[in-house]
C-alpha cells in the first residue's frame, strides 16, 4: 500500500493527547508477509499477502491476462504462461486484466477511447513493468498509438487485500476522448455455481443485503447521481457456491473507492467465466485528454476469504482501520456524541442547545454536535444554505458562548454543514447563480429546495474552503458533520467548452476530495463525518478523508438491525454511526424500550439524538449506565472481529451479533428479540472466535438478563454450550461480555 508512514506518525503523536482511549489494531493473520515477483520464463507476475495469492501474466499475444486469484499458494507452485486464445466473433474467452475496446472485444472493456481521426480501436499490450516491495506497476500501450495505461497493484501483507488502479496517459499529439475508464477487471474461473451478494437501498432503508445466483448475463450495480448514492453500495461479494455461509467457503469481494457516479458490472460469459469490471460510470461520461494529459481511475480493492462472509467483514474492517481511515493505522475509538437534529430540527437556539448539552454531559456524552438550523436565515430547508454565518437572532454573540459552555461541561463541540449546496433563497445564489451545476437556459431542478454548487469550479472550491477554514479558525470546533442532501440534475458545466463538460463527474469529486484534504491539512485535529441525506455517501474514497459516516436517517432500532447488518458486510463498525433517539420513533412510530434502543446502537459507533428535555430521570439514569457500559466495550465493538451470529434479515424473529477483540481476550454478544411467541425460550446463542482453552468470565451488561450460567468457563464451553439470554415480550434485547481471566 502506498502510505506515508512518517505523516501518519505525526497524526498519531497528536492523537496521543486525546481524551479518549485508543486501541491498537493488532492482527494475527496466518501469513503476514507480502511479496511481488515476476517470473521471466513464464511471464507471470505474482503477488502474495495474508492468505492470498494473485497472479497474472503476459500472454502469447502480449495482452495482460489473469492467471489466479485465491488462497495463498506455495512459493514454487506452477503458474503457467497464459496462452492467447484470440478473440472469436462469438465469444471472448480471454480473461484480461485491463482490456481496451478494440480488436473484436465483445466483453465489457476496461477502457474505451475515440481518436480524432475516427479510430475507436484500442488494443493494449504489455510494454514494461516495475516491482517495488509488494507493488507492481505495469505499463501497457496500444499496438499502434501512444495511448498508455499504467496499472498499479499493491498487496496488503496482513489481509491479502489487493489495491488496483489504472492511469491513462495520452502521449499522442492530438486529443483523445476517453469514453469509459475502469480501475480494473477481476476474473473468476468458469463455474455455474457462483452467487452474488450486494447492497441495495434508498433513503431510510440503506444497505440491504441482496443475494442472487450469477447466471449468464450482466448484473449492473451503479450510481448515476454524481455521488455514491443510496441505491447501491460500490461493493460486491461472490461466493464460490450456494453452500457458502457466514463461516465456511470461499468468497471474493471488492469495493470501489469513489464518491461520484460509479459502476460495477458482474458478467458471466458464455463459457461461464465471471468478469467484474468497476470504475467511473460510463453513462454520460467523456473525459477529453489533451496531449500529455492523464486520467487516474479510482482505487478498486479486492480480497478473498476462505471462511465465509464473517471473514470477509473481518478482513475489510482490519484493512479499513489500518489503511483507509484518515487516522490509520491506529484510529482512535469514536467518542460518544450527541446530535441535536431529531430534538430540535431547524429550531436551534443558544439557550436550547445549552440545555440539551447540560443533560448530555450529565449522562456521559463526550461530543456535542449542533445540527442544521444554526446559520443565516435557516428556519426551514427553504433558505440560508450557502450563507455560512451564525443566525444573529439565534446566536447574537456568535457561536463562542455556546462552544465555551460545551467545553465547560467537558465535551467537545461539533457542527453540521452542507458545503456543496445552496438554496435559491440565499445571498450566495443571488450573487452567483452561475456557480451551480446547470445547463444554460434550461430549467434548474430543485431538490429539498436546493441546488448543487459545482465543486469542479475553482472559485466554488475556494469559497467552500474559505468559509470552512474561517469557521474552524475562529471557533474551537472539533468535528464537522458534512451533509449533502441531494444528487446531481441537469449536469451541465457551462463555464467550459461543450467537449469538456462531461468531465464534471470526475472533476467535481476530485474538487470535493481536494477541499476535504486541504481542510484536514489546515485543521488536523478536526474530525469529519460523511453524511448525505442519511447514508448516501459511504464508500472507501470518502472514508479516506472522513472519520465516520452517517448510516441512515432511519433511527428506528429494529429497522437499524438489518441496515447495520448490511453495512457491516462492506464497512467497518468503527465508522457506523448509530443513534439512540426518542420513542415512538419519528420515522415509523415504533415504540421500543430505552435498553433495546441503546443495545441496537451500541453495535456501532454510539450517538444520541433524543430530546433529552423530555426524558424521565429514570430513563436518563438507564442511559447513563449504558453509556458507561459502552465505553467499556467500544474498542471491541468498533475495532474487533465481528461475527453475525444470527441474521436479522428475512423476517427473522431473533438476531445476534458478537464482536471479539483482536487479541481474543474479550467478546461482546448482543441479542435482539422481535416478539415472543407461545413462551418459546430465547434461542441459545453460540459465540465464536474465543480461545478454546482460555477461561472467560461472563458479565451481563446493565439491564440485561441471562438464564442461569456459570460465572466463568472455557472458550470451548461458551462456544459449544452457548449462552441463553432471557428475552420477553416485544422488542427485548440483552448483551453480555466474556472476559478472559
Ligand atoms: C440529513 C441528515 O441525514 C440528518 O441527519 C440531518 O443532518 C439533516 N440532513 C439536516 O438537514
Amino acid at each position: 500500500m502506498a502510505m506515508n508512514r512518517s505523516s501518519l506518525r505525526i497524526v498519531w503523536i497528536a492523537l496521543a493527547m486525546s481524551p479518549w482511549p485508543m486501541t491498537a489494531v493488532a492482527a494475527t493473520p496466518a501469513n503476514s508477509t507480502s511479496d511481488a515477483s515476476f517470473n521471466a520464463s513464464t511471464h507471470v507476475f505474482r503477488l502474495d499477502g495474508g492468505d492470498v495469492t494473485y497472479a497474472f501474466g503476459v500472454n502469447t499475444d502480449g495482452a495482460l491476462e489473469s492467471v489466479y486469484w485465491g488462497a495463498r499458494l506455495a512459493p514454487g507452485d506452477p503458474l503457467e504462461r497464459p496462452k492467447a486464445k484470440g478473440r472469436a466473433f462469438e465469444i471472448d474467452d480471454t480473461p484480461e486484466e485491463y482490456p481496451g475496446w478494440g480488436g473484436g472485444l465483445l466483453a465489457e472493456p476496461a477502457v474505451k477511447a475515440s481518436f480524432p481521426d475516427g479510430n475507436r480501436d484500442l488494443v493494449l499490450q504489455y510494454v514494461s513493468h516495475k516491482i517495488n516491495g509488494a507493488t507492481i506497476q505495469i505499463v501497457l500501450r496500444d499496438i499502434q498509438r501512444d495511448l498508455f495505461v499504467t496499472l498499479q497493484y499493491s498487496m496488503d501483507a496482513d489481509t491479502g487485500i489487493l489495491a488496483r488502479s489504472a492511469e491513462i496517459a495520452n502521449k499522442t499529439n492530438s486529443p483523445v476522448l476517453i469514453e469509459q475508464a475502469a480501475a480494473g477487471e477481476w476474473n473468476l474461473p468458469a463455474s455455474s455455481h457462483y452467487s452474488l451478494r450486494y447492497l441495495s437501498g434508498r433513503w431510510g432503508g440503506e444497505t440491504q443485503l441482496q443475494s442472487r445466483a450469477i447466471e449468464p448475463g450482466t448484473t449492473v450495480l451503479e450510481s448515476r447521481r454524481g455521488t455514491t448514492g443510496h441505491e447501491f453500495a460500490p461493493w460486491f461479494a461472490v461466493a464460490q457456491d450456494t453452500a457458502v455461509t457466514e463461516w465456511d467457503g470461499q468468497v471474493w469481494f471488492g469495493a470501489l473507492a469513489w464518491s461520484g457516479s460509479w459502476r460495477i458490472t458482474i458478467a458471466q460469459d458464455p463459457l461461464q467465466q465471471v468478469r467484474i469490471v468497476g470504475g467511473f460510470n460510463p453513462f454520460d461520461f467523456e473525459y477529453a485528454l489533451a496531449p500529455g494529459q492523464t486520467l487516474a481511475s479510482p482505487m478498486f480493492y479486492g480480497g478473498v476469504a476462505q471462511h465465509g462472509f464473517s471473514e470477509v467483514s473481518q478482513l475489510e474492517s482490519r484493512f479499513q482501520l489500518a489503511h483507509i481511515l484518515p487516522q490509520a493505522p491506529q484510529p482512535r475509538v469514536r467518542p460518544v456524541l450527541y446530535n441535536s437534529w431529531e430534538a430540535t430540527t431547524f429550531h436551534v437556539t443558544e439557550q436550547g442547545q445549552e440545555q440539551l448539552a447540560d443533560k448530555a454531559a450529565s449522562i456521559g456524552v463526550e461530543r456535542f454536535v449542533m445540527d442544521d438550523g444554526w446559520f443565516s436565515t435557516r428556519k426551514d430547508d427553504h433558505s440560508g444554505l450557502g450563507d455560512w454565518y451564525p443566525d444573529p437572532t439565534k446566536f447574537p454573540n456568535g457561536l463562542k458562548p455556546l462552544i465555551d459552555h460545551i467545553h465547560g461541561l467537558g465535551m467537545d463541540f461539533g457542527l453540521w454543514v452542507e458545503p456543496e449546496m445552496v438554496n435559491e433563497n440565499s445571498d450566495l445564489y443571488r450573487k452567483h447563480p452561475d456557480w451551480i451545476i446547470h445547463f444554460d437556459g434550461r430549467p434548474r431542478t430543485q431538490a429539498r429546495s436546493q441546488f448543487v454548487l459545482n465543486m469542479a469550479l475553482p472559485e466554488v472550491r475556494q469559497y467552500v474552503l474559505g468559509f470552512l477554514d474561517k469557521l474552524l479558525a475562529e471557533n474551537d470546533i472539533s468535528f464537522l458533520k458534512w451533509d449533502a442532501n441531494r444528487n446531481f440534475a441537469e449536469p451541465g458545466w457551462p463555464q467550459v467548452a461543450p467537449d469538456q463538460q462531461k468531465k464534471l463527474y470526475v472533476d467535481y469529486v476530485e474538487g470535493y476530495y481536494g477541499v476535504l484534504r486541504e481542510l484536514r491539512a489546515r485543521h488536523p485535529k478536526v474530525e469529519i463525518e460523511s453524511c448525505s441525506g442519511g447514508g448516501g455517501r459511504v464508500d472507501l474514497g470518502v472514508m479516506k478523508l472522513t472519520d465516520e459516516v452517517w448510516t441512515s436517517d432511519n433511527t428506528d432500532p429494529f429497522d437499524r438491525l438489518s441496515i447495520q447488518d448490511g453495512f457491516t458486510y462492506a464497512y467497518t463498525p468503527q465508522v457506523m454511526m448509530a443513534w439512540v433517539t426518542d420513542s415512538p420513533n419519528w420515522y415509523n412510530r415504533r415504540s421500543t424500550s430505552v435498553t433495546y434502543r441503546f443495545l441496537s446502537a451500541m453495535q456501532g459507533s454510539l450517538g444520541l439524538g433524543m430530546d433529552l428535555n423530555k426524558w424521565t430521570p429514570e430513563d436518563l439514569e438507564t442511559s447513563k449506565a449504558l453509556i458507561a457500559e459502552y465505553k467499556q466495550i467500544r474498542s471491541v465493538v468498533q475495532q474487533g472481529m465481528l461475527y453475525r451470529l444470527v441474521s436479522p434479515r428475512e423476517g427473522s424473529n431473533f438476531s445476534s451479533t458478537e464482536s471479539v477483540a483482536q487479541d481474543g481476550n474479550k467478546a461482546v454478544v448482543f441479542a435482539f428479540l422481535h416478539s415472543e411467541q407461545m413462551q418459546y425460550p430465547t434461542p441459545t446463542v453460540f459465540p465464536r472466535g474465543l480461545r478454546a482453552g482460555t477461561i472467560y468470565a461472563i458479565r451481563a451488561l446493565a439491564g440485561s438478563t441471562v438464564e442461569s450460567t456459570p460465572e466463568s468457563a472455557s472458550g470451548d464451553f461458551w462456544m459449544h454450550h452457548g449462552v441463553a439470554f432471557r428475552l420477553e415480550g416485544d422488542y427485548d434485547a440483552a448483551a453480555i461480555e466474556l472476559i478472559a481471566r
